[in-house]
């Protein structure tokens, strides 16, 4: 019996050492021979290992990390972008660093050079989600320079560069010297009408679109329904979708319903089209949801993921919603009021969210909803995590829903040019982010004091004021 177990486990081992079980055993099976626990970035997609890995061996493809995440990195213009380390002309500038660090310019070349996966040692596994690996003080192995550089940064730690409304390694955006300038005399609360969250402009663009071909948009009705005759659906279906914002735009039953056979390519009915159907006409959404850890799962072609596979908090009663557009929008009936708050709910249950009904934020949000509260003044889950962002696609400016809700989250500093600076000054709005209790108790209160010591504003103004006394002396 042993004997035949030790068999077993040589065999194991030299298949692995060959590499041969890793490609031939494709399915649940391969989790086996995954190392150590994949971090909380990639559990979801981790039995999908051609996602990173090459197919002829176990070597991770730089250009895989890139194909998922460029395009976020580069839309926040990326302050350490491989590409700076890989240039031959900067390569240059940058010699007497890279000599400094030991070569630490040529490592950050690749990706994985700061971000693991699945390590046996739990080397990755303490420093939460992101697989970071380097020490607290790895800024310093390139600016070591910076204490004698900038006299408000003498006697700082290195460990403290990140610490939270410093710096970010990637996303600097809402954290660089002259937006702080900009912004450093904000009272908390900006009041002003301009200022509040954006309308969205599908809806126009589509007016448009339908004008600029030359046709016209028909309101439709329950008696111009296109289903074929032997599909029902009950008549509140029929009133809601009727009543939606799809109805008065003309698209109707068939519209979302008709697939594509794969065999003959011809159109036929399906009764759940999925979101491939939503595609046709929303592909911004669709594109953003695959990104997100809401869609990432659909994106490799594995099952919706489910509350029930989750690493977060959830409520035992959504253990097997599957998520999709349906999620938040039910299927005919399209009630963004209620995608942008209930929908979260019923499915989420971490502190942060079982708290939000305590907020100022909830507060202003039932008045906007009651109509009380101008359009854009209340804040609901979507309002952070799924905001509208304005932005130039194909020359034009438009305003729609960012369904990638990774995309402002962590570091949270992200979040403050596209939300909270829509509603309050810079100085408040880094407090409040850099307060974890006050993130628990989903913002429910003022928060505890400055991000840092000194902090940024506090420094920049030292900064100002030796520049002030440095020119009068001349
Ligand atoms: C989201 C990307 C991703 C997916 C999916 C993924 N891996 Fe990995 N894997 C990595 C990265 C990144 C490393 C490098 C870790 C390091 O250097 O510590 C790695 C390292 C490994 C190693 C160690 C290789 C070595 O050279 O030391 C093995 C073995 C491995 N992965 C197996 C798997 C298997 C099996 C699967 C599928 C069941 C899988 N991985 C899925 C990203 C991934
Ligand atoms: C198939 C697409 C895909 C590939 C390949 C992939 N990632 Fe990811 N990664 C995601 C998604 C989706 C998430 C979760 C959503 C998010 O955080 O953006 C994620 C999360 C992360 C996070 C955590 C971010 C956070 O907000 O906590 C890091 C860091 C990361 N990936 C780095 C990498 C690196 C480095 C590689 C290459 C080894 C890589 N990814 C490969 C899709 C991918
Ligand atoms: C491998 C070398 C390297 C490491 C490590 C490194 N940096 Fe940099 N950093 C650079 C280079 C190169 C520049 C560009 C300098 C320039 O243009 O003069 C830069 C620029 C910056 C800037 C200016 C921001 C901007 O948007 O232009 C900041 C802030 C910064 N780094 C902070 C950090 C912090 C914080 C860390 C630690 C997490 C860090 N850096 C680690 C190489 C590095
Ligand atoms: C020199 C180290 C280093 C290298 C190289 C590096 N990263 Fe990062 N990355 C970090 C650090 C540090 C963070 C944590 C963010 C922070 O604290 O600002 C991070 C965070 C991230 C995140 C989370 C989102 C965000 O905006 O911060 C993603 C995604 C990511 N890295 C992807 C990549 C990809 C893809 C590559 C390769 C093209 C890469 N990283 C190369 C150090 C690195
Ligand atoms: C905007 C796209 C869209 C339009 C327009 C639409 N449907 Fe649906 N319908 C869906 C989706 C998505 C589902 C699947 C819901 C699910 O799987 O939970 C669905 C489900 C159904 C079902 C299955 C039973 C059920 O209640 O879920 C029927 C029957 C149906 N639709 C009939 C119709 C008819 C009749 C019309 C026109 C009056 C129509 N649909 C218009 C998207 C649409
Ligand atoms: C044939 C094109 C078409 C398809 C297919 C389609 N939509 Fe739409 N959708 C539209 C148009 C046009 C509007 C804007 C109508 C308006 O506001 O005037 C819209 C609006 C919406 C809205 C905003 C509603 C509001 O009240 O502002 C949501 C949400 C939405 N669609 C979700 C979906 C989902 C989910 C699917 C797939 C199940 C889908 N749509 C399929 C054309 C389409
Ligand atoms: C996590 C919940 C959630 C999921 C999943 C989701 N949406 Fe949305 N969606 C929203 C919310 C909330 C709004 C409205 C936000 C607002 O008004 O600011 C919205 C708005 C929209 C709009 C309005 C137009 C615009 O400007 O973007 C469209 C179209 C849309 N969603 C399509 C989709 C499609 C297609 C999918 C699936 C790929 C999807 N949504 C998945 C929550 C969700
Ligand atoms: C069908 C259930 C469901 C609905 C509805 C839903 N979510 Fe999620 N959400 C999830 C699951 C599952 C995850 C992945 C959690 C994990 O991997 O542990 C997730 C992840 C997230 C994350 C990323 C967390 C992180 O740490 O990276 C955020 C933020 C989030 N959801 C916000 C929302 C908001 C806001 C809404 C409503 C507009 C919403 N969700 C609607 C199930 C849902
Ligand atoms: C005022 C903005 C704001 C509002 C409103 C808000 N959140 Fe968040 N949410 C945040 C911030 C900030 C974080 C922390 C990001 C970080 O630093 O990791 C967060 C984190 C999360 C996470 C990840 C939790 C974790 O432990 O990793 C989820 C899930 C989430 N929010 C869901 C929701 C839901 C659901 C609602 C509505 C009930 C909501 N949020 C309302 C700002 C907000
Ligand atoms: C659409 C506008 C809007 C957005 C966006 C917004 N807030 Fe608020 N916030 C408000 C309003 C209104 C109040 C209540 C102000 C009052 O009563 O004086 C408030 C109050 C607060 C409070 C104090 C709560 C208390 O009980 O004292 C904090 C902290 C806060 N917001 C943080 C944030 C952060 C952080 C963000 C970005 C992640 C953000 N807010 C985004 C409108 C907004």
């Amino acid at each position: 019996m042993r004997n035949g177990l030790i068999w077993v486990l040589w065999l194991l081992g030299t298949a692995m050492a060959g590499g041969y079980l890793f490609h031939a055993i494709k399915g649940p099976q391969q989790q086996l021979f995954l190392p150590g626990k994949t971090t909380y970035g990639h559990y979801q997609i981790e039995l999908q290992c051609s996602a990173c890995h090459d197919e002829g061996n176990d070597m991770v493809k730089q250009e895989a990390c890139i194909s998922c995440h460029g395009e976020e990195l580069e839309r926040v213009g990326d302050s350490h972008p491989i590409a700076k380390f890989a240039k031959s002309t900067d390569a240059l500038k940058l010699l007497p660093m890279d000599m400094r660090a030991n070569s630490a310019l040529v490592k950050s070349r690749y990706c994985i050079t700061c971000h693991v996966e699945h390590r046996s040692d739990g080397l990755a596994a303490t420093k939460g989600g992101m697989g970071l690996t380097q020490p607290e003080n790895y800024c310093k192995a390139c600016h070591e320079d910076i204490q004698e550089n900038r006299v408000t940064h003498e006697g700082l730690a290195f460990s403290t560069c990140l610490a939270a409304g410093c710096h970010n390694f990637h996303d600097n955006s809402g954290l660089f010297e002259q937006h702080l300038k900009d912004h450093m005399h904000e009272k908390p609360n900006v009041v002003s009408d301009e200022a509040r969250v954006p309308k969205r402009d599908f809806a126009q663009r589509h007016q448009q679109w339908v004008k600029d071909q030359g046709k016209s948009i028909i309101k439709l009705t329950m008696a111009t329904a296109d289903a074929p005759r032997d599909v029902k659906l009950e008549k509140n279906q029929l009133i809601a979708w009727q009543d939606t914002a799809h109805a008065a735009a003309g698209v109707n039953c068939t519209d979302c319903h008709n697939v594509k056979d794969e065999p003959t390519g011809n159109l036929i009915w399906k009764d759940n089209p999925g979101y491939a159907t939503c595609k046709t006409c929303h592909k911004d959404e669709v594109h953003d949801f695959l990104g997100s850890r809401h869609g990432m799962r659909l994106d490799q072609g594995l099952s919706p993921m489910t509350p029930g596979m989750a690493r977060l908090p959830m409520l035992d009663t959504a253990r097997d919603i599957q998520m999709t557009c349906n999620s938040c929008h039910s299927a005919h009936s399209f009630d963004t009021q209620f995608a942008a708050m209930s929908a979260c709910m019923q499915c989420h249950a971490d502190e942060h969210t079982l708290s939000f009904k305590n907020s100022a934020h909830h507060d202003a949000w039932l008045d906007e909803i009651a109509g009380v509260g101008a359009a854009g003044s209340g804040v609901s889950c979507a309002t952070c995590h799924l905001p509208r962002v304005q932005q130039k696609v194909e020359g034009k400016m438009q305003t729609s829903v960012m369904h990638n809700q990774n995309d402002f989250l962590r570091p949270n500093e992200k979040m403050l040019r596209p939300v909270c600076m829509q509603c309050h000054g810079l100085p408040f709005a880094i407090d409040a982010l850099a307060d974890r209790k006050l993130i628990d108790s989903n913002f429910s209160d003022q928060p505890a004091g400055k991000h840092h010591q000194p902090s940024s504003f506090d420094m920049l103004k030292q900064k100002m004021n030796l520049e002030h006394k440095e020119k009068n002396k001349h």
